[in-house]
């Protein structure tokens, strides 16, 4: 995932000349926007959260994860009059499973292509594994991420403040490794039933019924998890509420961070570095085609529950 120090390349490696940074710069980003005093005029500029890649990679995911569920719910839930229409539309049952496996290669190409980046970001500015893995901006849930969980809980019930989230929150870093959990059982098992002559070479033939059960299964439970909770966290809180498009623009606004990501702003002010991670917001035409695809994407996510739920208690055979 992104670094500080990577955002702030991307940033500065496409410095804008129409927005002159002032040498004190950060100084003019301390106060949020509702707090700008007379003599400091509100900053326009955007923090920089995702990098082009991140953003392509996230849309690539949304594109082949939503093209997997409907296609494989299809097949799940057949017995539906739903599941009949939507295999009519994509032009039977076979051609769904063909497009199932397409998206399955995107998918597999998406998650190579974070794995190469994350390669790449080791060497060019971390040197070990350990330091990336383990340094304050990673991924991996560490004890303060236990810590902040705990504080949460009582920040719910009004027996503490909320806490200081830095640039990732512990339901980001649980949402982060679901998805890798999730590619790496429904993926192997996903491949030993497109490839099942192979498979067998290795392992017995009963497993491929496993491997279809665990499949199905797993599949119903991912698709579950970003549709109702992933979604609920990313969009649907009340700080974010109806919808969050910082993964897809790549920007948020400062307010926004200072509210959101306390301990990450405080840092960068810190350290004087805030006005390299600023950029001039999207244009406005970008950003509604920007949210178009996302309320797209938040209605199927939606529909496909609605679908699910359907297909169990009315439906299920
Ligand atoms: C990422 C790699 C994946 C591969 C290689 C893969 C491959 C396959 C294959 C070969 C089948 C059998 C289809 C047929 O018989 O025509 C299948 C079925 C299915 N897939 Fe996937 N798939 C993948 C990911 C997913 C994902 C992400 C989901 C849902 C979120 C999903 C949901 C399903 C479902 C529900 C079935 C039907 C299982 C059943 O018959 O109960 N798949 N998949």
């Amino acid at each position: 995932m992104a670094t500080v120090k990577e955002e702030m390349e991307t940033v500065v490696a496409k410095p804008n000349p129409a927005v002159p940074v002032p040498a004190a710069a950060h100084e003019t980003v301390v106060i949020a926007s509702d707090e700008w005093g007379p003599e400091a005029p509100p900053d326009h500029r955007e923090f920089v959260r995702f990098t082009r890649l991140h953003r392509t990679l996230h849309v690539c995911m949304i594109v082949s994860f939503i093209t997997l569920a409907l296609t494989g719910m299809s097949l799940k839930f057949s017995f539906t009059g739903w599941a009949r229409f939507m295999s009519r539309m994509l032009g039977g049952f076979q051609v769904a499973g063909f497009i199932h496996r397409t998206a399955a290669v995107i998918m597999f190409a998406t998650f190579i292509a974070h794995i190469v980046d994350l390669c790449k970001l080791k060497k060019r500015e971390y040197g070990s594994w350990k330091a990336l893995l383990l340094g304050p901006n990673s991924m991996i849930p560490m004890k303060p991420d236990l810590l902040e969980f705990i504080a949460t809980m009582k920040w719910f019930v009004g027996l503490g403040p909320r806490p200081q989230y830095g640039r990732w929150t512990y339901w980001e870093k649980f949402d982060y490794f679901a998805v890798f959990w999730g590619v790496f059982i429904i993926g192997s098992t996903g491949l030993t039933l497109w490839f099942p002559v192979f498979f067998t070479r290795f392992i017995p033939g009963s497993f491929i019924n496993v491997a279809t059960i665990i499949h199905s299964d797993e599949a119903l439970l991912a698709t579950g998890f970003i549709f109702t909770v992933h979604f609920f966290n990313t969009h649907l809180r009340p700080e974010k509420f109806p919808m969050d498009t910082t993964v897809f623009t790549g920007h948020m606004k400062l307010a926004e961070l200072k509210r959101d990501k306390p301990r990450e702003y405080e840092a960068l002010l810190a350290s004087g570095r805030m006005a390299q991670h600023l950029a001039e917001p999207h244009p406005a035409i970008v950003v509604k085609t920007i949210r178009l695809f996302a309320w797209m994407a938040l209605s199927i996510g939606f529909s496909i529950i609605v679908w699910i739920i359907y297909a169990m208690l009315f439906a299920y055979r």
